[in-house]
């Protein structure tokens, strides 16, 4: 007994296919249903939303349109004499940070240009994290280890180690909870999805009336 012969395919099968793929060929080539609507026109990404820059910028001193604190305040406490005197105030300053809205539970009351601890001694503007120390102890404990805020730098020590992110890097002093952030334009929709959802919409609206 020899090899078994595999079955005939019988001849209209053969032409029904042959036939189905010629007509395929013509559908793709022709491109009956026509392309996809283009893609939306999405303005180019404000390079803002890029930049990994903290939110504030760091001052370095302490000054005040251009003049060191000390120019005004001469170390008493509060500012002696008449205000109007000094010239410019500083009602630009908004205090919105919950219950502490006393600017001397941060400023120091003898050293303008420092902050003060319990204790009424001098924080100095470089070690203004101890000052949130004061009231954000956890926060603090956190941000000491690594679990709150921004590193940077490296997690050898020797090669530099980790650098950790000041608090008034992000947190503005006086009114330290963010203001809403602009969020970025969404991504690409899918055309077809898109068309087929407002010609949803549109048969709804036109069945309401
Ligand atoms: C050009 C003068 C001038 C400079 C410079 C200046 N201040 Fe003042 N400051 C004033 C005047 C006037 C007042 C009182 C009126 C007011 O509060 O606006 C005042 C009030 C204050 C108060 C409120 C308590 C108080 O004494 O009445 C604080 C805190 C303060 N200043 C901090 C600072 C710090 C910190 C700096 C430096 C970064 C600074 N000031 C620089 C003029 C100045
Ligand atoms: C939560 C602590 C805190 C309180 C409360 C506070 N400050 Fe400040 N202030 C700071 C710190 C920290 C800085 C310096 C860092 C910075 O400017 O980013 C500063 C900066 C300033 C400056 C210099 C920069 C600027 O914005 O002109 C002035 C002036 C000032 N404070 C005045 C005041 C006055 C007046 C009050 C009360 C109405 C007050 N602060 C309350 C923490 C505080
Ligand atoms: C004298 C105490 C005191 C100091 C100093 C202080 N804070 Fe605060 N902070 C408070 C209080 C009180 C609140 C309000 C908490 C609430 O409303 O639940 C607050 C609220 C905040 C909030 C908002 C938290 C929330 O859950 O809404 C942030 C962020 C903050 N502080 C950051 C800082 C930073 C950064 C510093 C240092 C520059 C600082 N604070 C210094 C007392 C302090
Ligand atoms: C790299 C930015 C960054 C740095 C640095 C940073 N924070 Fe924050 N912090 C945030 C963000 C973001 C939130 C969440 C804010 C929100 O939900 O509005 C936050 C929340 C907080 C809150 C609210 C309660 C909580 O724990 O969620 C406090 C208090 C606070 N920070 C204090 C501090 C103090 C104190 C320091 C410095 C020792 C610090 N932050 C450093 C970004 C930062």
């Amino acid at each position: 007994m020899g090899a078994e012969t595999p079955p005939k395919i019988p001849l209209w099968a053969a032409g029904a296919s042959v036939g189905g793929f010629m007509l395929l060929a013509v559908f793709f080539a022709t491109n009956l249903l026509g392309n996809a609507p283009p893609n939306d026109e999405i303005p180019k990404l404000s390079p803002e939303y890029a930049d990994t820059a903290t939110v504030r910028k760091v001052r370095k001193e302490m000054t005040f349109d251009g003049a060191p604190c000390s120019s005004c305040h001469e170390g008493t406490e509060p500012l002696q004499g008449d205000p109007k005197e000094k010239g410019v105030f500083h009602e630009k300053i908004e205090i919105k940070h919950g219950r502490n809205q006393h600017c001397f539970n941060c400023h120091h009351r003898k050293q303008p240009a420092d902050f003060s601890n319990f204790d009424g001694s001098a924080i100095k503007l470089a070690d203004v994290q101890l000052l949130c120390a004061k009231c954000h102890g956890t926060t603090f404990r956190d941000w000491n280890n690594g679990a709150h805020g921004r590193r940077s730098g490296h997690w050898d020590v020797a090669k530099g180690g980790p650098k950790p992110t000041v608090c008034i890097a992000c947190h503005n002093p006086h009114w330290p909870i963010f203001k809403p952030l602009k969020a970025a334009p969404a991504p690409h929709v899918n055309p077809r999805t898109r068309a087929r959802k407002s010609a949803h919409a549109g048969a709804e609206h036109g069945g309401h009336e």
